[in-house]
């Protein structure tokens, strides 16, 4: 470990400290949507506060035009491409952000090896941890990149023998790690880094369809562990506070997102090995389903007590949260009871619609979340559900090849009449048919959900 943690200024020192209590107030404003935007803009500082402080800390910086140059470059990449990404494509930029910070772990840890030598037997124990967490977080983030963004399947590939493969290359990073720290040669470094990067592409293939994304957050609380050990490598305070705080919220929030779709995290990974995931697809479209027109949803809308509006991915689609607002707001001045069904996991990232209806306005109170919804399906007359499919597929109860298996699901098939706003007749992201499509009390209002939904409020101030 260098010197510099200890050595620092009482300046640095002190900025360090302000910058990490951003980072903890950034969680914590993170934890509600409502003051999420204070705390995404808490973390900002407190990063920049931490970037600017190095420059002025006394630090003999080599390379500072280069150091420069490629703050520029990045900040600019990295600006645009938040600007310009669409929310549904969220996920995907995430796992690239994410993938290129243990990529960045992991090349500091092998540079400073190089740098400061093998002699301190912790140093080495850091050095391996970093670079075999970071290389893992690095290729499986692209990989789960290349399946968001459709560059390839997105179901599970499981190669011949996979689960063998897997494990005998597991075991040699293992062995070639203990042995750097044993007997420290440059060539165990570098096949490290390599047995570690095809680790990282076998651990993530196996995984599909909905489980992607909760291999993202996976990966992300790893990134932020290797961050963490690569501050003890450089002997930076704050790298090891903010890379404990990611690794500890990330690791949060992947057994979160396991516990909404009701599996154990183990199958999510390693499901595609057992066949667990193999999963239904869709097929059977040719079947009889009942379509309604606007004027037909308007008035099973207008004449009901009760609705519940169940949005989905589509929904960010078509962007059409305002519409549904208003739709809402025009049955709630009918005096119809109306409320918003939010699963967990609707949409592509953590609290998407909660984000997409916030942009509406919708009151928070409206918003009800899925345990709490569930038993008022049997007592409601019209479930609208607009560009959602999985979160409501009863194959998720019955259906044990189903790679949704498990995961509770908004019961709207509990309802009286069942009314979906969607384009085709194509599956959900799971890729598998949903039943509720074919039942008799389920209406179907094909096309993009704004068009459709700006059609469904003009009928109904007429109704
Ligand atoms: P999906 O199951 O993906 O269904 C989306 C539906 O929206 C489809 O039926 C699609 O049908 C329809 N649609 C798409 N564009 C539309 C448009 N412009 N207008 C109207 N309809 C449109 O969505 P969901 O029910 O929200 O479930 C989310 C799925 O994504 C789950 O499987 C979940 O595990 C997974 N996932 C979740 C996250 C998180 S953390 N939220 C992240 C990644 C993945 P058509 O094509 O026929 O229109």
């Amino acid at each position: 470990m260098s010197e510099a943690a200890v050595s620092d200024p009482l300046w640095v020192q002190l900025a360090y400290l302000v910058a990490a209590i951003l980072f903890i107030l950034a969680l914590k404003g993170l934890s509600s949507p409502k003051t999420a935007r204070q705390g995404v803009l808490a973390g900002a500082v407190g990063a920049l506060l931490a970037v600017v402080v190095l420059f002025f800390s006394g630090i003999e910086l080599k390379n500072l035009a280069l150091i420069l140059i490629f703050l520029a470059v990045g900040s600019i990449v990295g600006l645009v491409a938040a600007r310009r990404v669409k929310m549904t494509a969220m996920p995907q930029l995430v796992a690239l952000f994410n993938g290129v910070g243990g990529g960045a772990a992991a090349l500091i840890a092998v540079v400073e090896y190089f740098e400061v030598g093998s002699s301190d037997l912790l140093f080495l124990i850091f050095t391996v941890a970093t670079v075999i967490i970071g290389s893992v977080a690095f290729t499986g983030s692209i990989v789960t990149f290349l399946k968001l963004q459709e560059l390839m399947t997105s179901r599970p590939v499981v190669i011949p023998a996979g689960r063998w493969v897997t494990i005998l290359v597991a075991v040699a990073t293992i062995v070639v790690g203990v042995w750097l720290v044993v007997d420290p040669q440059d060539w165990l470094l570098v096949a490290l880094l390599i047995l570690s990067s095809i680790f990282g592409v076998l651990f993530v293939l196996p995984v599909g369809g909905a489980d992607v994304p909760i291999v993202i957050s996976l990966l992300n609380a790893m990134t932020g562990l290797a961050v963490a050990a690569s501050g003890y490598v450089l002997g930076n305070l704050l790298l090891l506070i903010a890379g404990t705080l990611v690794g500890a919220s990330g690791t949060v929030l992947t057994n979160m997102m396991a516990k909404a779709m009701g599996r154990p995290l183990t199958s999510t990974l390693f499901g595609a090995f057992n066949g667990s995931t193999a999963g239904s697809t869709a097929a059977g479209s040719d079947r009889p389903v009942r379509s309604a027109t606007p004027n037909d949803v308007a008035i099973m809308l207008g004449y009901a007590n009760k609705v519940i509006l169940v949005p989905g991915y589509g929904l960010a689609v078509a962007q059409a949260q305002s519409t549904l607002r208003e739709l809402a707001d025009l049955l709630t001045e009918k005096g119809i009871e109306v409320d918003y069904a939010i699963h967990p996991v609707a949409g592509r990232m953590p609290g998407h619609m909660n984000v997409l209806l916030a942009e509406a306005s919708v009151p928070y109170e409206q918003l009800k979340e899925m345990d709490e919804i569930n038993p008022e399906f049997s007592s409601t007359d019209v479930v609208l559900v607009v560009g959602a499919n999985d979160v409501v597929n009863p194959a998720a109860r019955t259906d044990k090849t189903a790679p949704i298996y498990g995961m509770p699901i908004l019961n709207v098939d509990a309802a009286q009449q069942v009314v979906f706003l969607k384009r085709s007749m194509r599956p959900g992201f799971a890729g598998i048919e949903n039943e509720i499509l074919f039942d008799p009390k389920t209406s179907l209002l094909f096309g993009d959900a704004k068009e459709t939904l700006t059609k469904v409020v003009a009928s109904l101030k007429t109704v």
